[in-house]
């Protein structure tokens, strides 16, 4: 596979590895031999989730500055410490034993790391998470607290069924969840499906299915001049599923979601005729998603307008929007680096808050969007540049 990608000037990967995509790219190939061109979303879906092979399944991923690429809860302890602020100040407004739910908890470092610093730590604590191979790496690095805050740890592999009050976060996971592809012709649009050809992974565009045409109108609907003819872009359908799913036992509290996006008129924009899909190998972002499939992450970008919709039709209310830099800001981020004097930690931890909030890193790509059930309190962190409006 990856000869024909040689123009990515990516490195290749080492032969076991290559092994693992080119096994994935088999199953990959006989499924869309078995049923004609599949859907971008199935393919995504095969790419990153497929059991022993996708990307976050097959024992491979390394996040971190080994691995592809770096969250901010990899950066260093920061962002954790910041969201601890906010979920002691929450948890006090819920005025009962609480629990924290992490969606998609990648290597387990905010768990470790929230468990840590938060003043009140919730009763129980449970991590969500459908990569078996990550819940076992989880559970490696979290095997290390005291019995009294390790018992409280709980793995789901499914939403929890038992109403509880509380807080549910996630960190980059509807980045990750899989998305179609359209494309606008001629004033219609076109589903970007994947095929086979010629012995290789090939777009084709076919006719959209209903699930994808309805929610292409509705996006329609908010941007003041539609979508220019060409314009290719990503929706996520089974978006409202999906949070209704993992927030349906929450009986009270808040969900709080951070991620890189946009608001719908910036996501749909015309300067971003391409779309927003991105890919991650060795801390490189490509656009390929057909490069190495299994060794490379594959995302794109929120349409928090979306998300917003989705809270509505899942009875949450929508309460705080702020970028990444204002929620960090807001929750004392430089008042942990004004308190450390010792220069090599103070440098390491001005990098970190650098790399957290500035407009050119992750300050302003990356959002948290609050939302409550019967809790209508976003939290000081929201009080400042809430832009709920731009939603
Ligand atoms: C980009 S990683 C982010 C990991 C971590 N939250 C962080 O910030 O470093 C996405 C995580 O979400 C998990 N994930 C993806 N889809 C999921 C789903 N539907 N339910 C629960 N976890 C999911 C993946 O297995 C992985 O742990």
């Amino acid at each position: 596979m990856s000869r024909q990608f040689r123009s990515l000037d990516l490195p290749e990967p080492p032969a076991e590895l290559a092994k693992v995509s080119d096994q994935l790219c088999r199953k990959i190939r006989e499924t869309i031999q078995a049923e004609g061109p599949i859907s971008f979303s199935r393919y995504m879906d095969l790419a990153l989730y497929e059991p022993g092979l996708g990307y976050y399944r097959n024992g491979l991923v390394r996040f971190g500055v080994e691995g592809d690429f770096v969250t901010a809860v990899e950066l260093g302890d920061l962002f954790a410490r910041c969201l601890a602020r906010h979920l002691d100040e929450t948890a006090g407004r819920l005025d009962e034993p609480w629990t924290l739910m992490e969606i998609g908890a990648g290597s387990g470092v905010l768990a470790r790391d929230l468990l840590t610093h938060l003043q009140n730590p919730p009763a129980r604590y449970l991590i969500l998470e459908t990569s078996g191979e990550l819940r076992d790496r989880q559970q490696q690095l979290l095997k290390e607290f005291p019995d009294d805050l390790s018992g409280r740890i709980e793995w789901l592999d499914c939403p929890p069924t038992e109403p509880f009050v509380g807080v549910i976060v996630a960190n980059e996971v509807i980045d990750a969840l899989p998305v179609d592809r359209f494309v606008i012709r001629q004033g219609r649009t076109r589903e970007l499906c994947v095929d086979w050809r010629n012995g290789a992974l090939a777009w084709t565009e076919t006719e959209p299915g209903p699930r994808l045409d309805a929610a292409i109108k509705r996006i329609e609907q908010d941007l003041p001049d539609g979508l220019a003819d060409g314009f290719a872009s990503e929706v996520c359908v089974d978006l409202p599923e999906w949070l209704a799913s993992v927030t349906g036992s929450l009986d009270r509290g808040q969900v709080l979601l951070a991620d890189y996006g946009y608001p719908r008129r910036e996501y749909y924009m015309p300067g971003r005729a391409g779309g927003t899909l991105v890919c991650q190998y060795r801390h490189r972002a490509h656009f390929e998603p057909f490069f190495l499939p299994g060794l490379c992450d594959i995302s794109s970008f929120v349409d928090f307008t979306a998300v917003a919709e989705a809270a509505d039709g899942a009875g949450l209310s929508v309460e705080g929007f702020v970028s990444q830099s204002w929620f960090l800001l807001s929750s004392g981020i430089l008042r942990d680096l004004e308190e450390v004097d010792e220069p090599v930690e103070r440098s390491r931890l001005a990098s970190q808050v650098r790399h957290l909030t500035l407009p050119g890193e992750m300050g302003e790509k990356f959002k948290v969007l609050a939302l409550g059930r019967e809790f209508d309190q976003a939290g000081s962190a929201f009080a400042e540049s809430d832009q709920l409006h731009r939603l």
